[in-house]
This record gives C-alpha cells, sequence and structure tokens, in this order.
C-alpha cells in the first residue's frame, strides 16, 4: 500500500471567523500539527510591549527582534512559540495585545522574522510524525504555504464574529483589526486566487468542519 502523503492545510480568515476551533478539530481528525500563526503574533506584541517597545518606532522594533530567540514547543498536536526559552498564554489574548497586535503585524520586518520560521514547522511535524500540518493566519495559502495541498479561507458576517468574541468573553475591535490587517502593505488578509472560501456565517461548526475534510478525507484517509 502507498504511504499517506504529508499535507499541509492553510486557513485563512479574519478575527473570529472560526480558524482555530475548525483548524484544532482537523488537526485530531487526521492527526495533524496545529498552528496558530496568529498566537505567534501575538506573543512577540507582549513581548514587545513589555520592553516598552512601539510599533511606530522601527528602529526599536528591529533592534528587539534581532535579540529575539524563537523556539518551538509541542503541546498535544499543537506548536507553541517560545520567545527566549519561555512560553507565555497568560498575556496574549490581553485588550493590551488586541489592540496593538495588528500594528505590529503590519511591520515587514516582523512579518520576514516569522515566515521561515513559520515555515519551517513543516519539518517540525515530519520530525514527529504527523501526517501533515494545518496552519491558520491571515497570509498562509497566499504567502507561507502557496503551493499547500488545501487553502481554506474563512470569512463570516461582522456582527456574528463580534458576537462570537463576546461569547468567549474577550474585548476585542474586530472591525478595526480586519481593516488594519486588509489594508496593510505587507501580506494583507485576502482570499488568495484558488482558494476554496467559506461564509460560515449561518453554518454550524461542524458544517464547516465537513466542507473541510469531505476533500481532505479523499486525499488522506481516516487518520
Ligand atoms: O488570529 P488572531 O486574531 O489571533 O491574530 C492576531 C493578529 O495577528 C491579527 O489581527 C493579524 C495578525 N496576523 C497576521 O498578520 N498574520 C497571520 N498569519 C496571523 C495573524
Amino acid at each position: 500500500m502507498a504511504a499517506s502523503p504529508f499535507i499541509i492545510i492553510a486557513i485563512d480568515g479574519g478575527a473570529a471567523s472560526g480558524k482555530s476551533t475548525s483548524a484544532r478539530i482537523l488537526s485530531e481528525r487526521f492527526n495533524l500539527l496545529h498552528v496558530d500563526t496568529g498566537s505567534y503574533y501575538r506573543a512577540i506584541t507582549a513581548e514587545l510591549l513589555r520592553r516598552n517597545v512601539a510599533a511606530g518606532d522601527l528602529p526599536a522594533v528591529r533592534a528587539a527582534l534581532a535579540g529575539l530567540r524563537l523556539g518551538t514547543r509541542l503541546s498535544g498536536r499543537s506548536a507553541q512559540m517560545e520567545i527566549d526559552g519561555r512560553h507565555s498564554d497568560d498575556d496574549i489574548r490581553s485588550r493590551a495585545v488586541n489592540d496593538h497586535v495588528s500594528h505590529f503585524a503590519a511591520i515587514p520586518e516582523l512579518r520576514a522574522a516569522l515566515l521561515s520560521y513559520q515555515r519551517g514547522l513543516a519539518d517540525v511535524a515530519r520530525t514527529h510524525k504527523f501526517r501533515g500540518l494545518v496552519m491558520e493566519g491571515r497570509d498562509i495559502g497566499s504567502v507561507i504555504f502557496p503551493d499547500a495541498d488545501f487553502r481554506f479561507f474563512l470569512h463570516a458576517d461582522p456582527a456574528e464574529r463580534a458576537r462570537r468574541r463576546a461569547g468567549e468573553g474577550q474585548q476585542d475591535s474586530i472591525a478595526e483589526r480586519d481593516r488594519l490587517d486588509t489594508s496593510r502593505k505587507a501580506s494583507p488578509l485576502t482570499c488568495p486566487p484558488g482558494a476554496t472560501s467559506i461564509d460560515s456565517t449561518h453554518l454550524t461548526l461542524e458544517q464547516v468542519v465537513t466542507l473541510m475534510a469531505v476533500p481532505i478525507n479523499a486525499k488522506l484517509g481516516p487518520a
């Protein structure tokens, strides 16, 4: 029997579009390494804020970035970023990070620092015998893995997304972050040509996951 292929799945979309939950379910269903790249932009933002570096102060951002040691640790099927040997989940969903992360994420040098780090996680997935990688973010199907086996773009009505975030108990300016993420010059949030666009406004999570899982299952077979 032919060996099962190693697959890469890219899921992009705006804030609270359902990326993380569907990516997590797919990672469990097919034994894939799950990578939430938004958490990496958040972790770096939290670290720079801790160091009192402002997004508008490019020389300070560059100097701080040059000194950060990025590592990875696995927690179950999730690849978590360590900065200077530390992983911190505590403050990455804070109001301050929500407010600043899109400004830091618009800086080309910061995106460049994360590009090879993110691509390198495919090797981490292979080394740890995952059947593939499911990576979610804003530019995964357009920039990080444009040749991914599957590229999905999730979107949903802004009111519905605000309702979802409020349900998670988070204060988040979704519309403003989406505006910044879509309008920036470096790797803007966009549905790349050829990606499968899914409007999740009136779909249950299970329906969204099923839309993604059917073609994946055809290629990979069940875990
Ligand atoms: O997915 P999230 O809401 O946790 O992402 C936080 C921010 O990080 C988002 O507003 C934009 C940025 N981001 C990005 O620019 N590119 C990615 N691949 C992932 C996130």
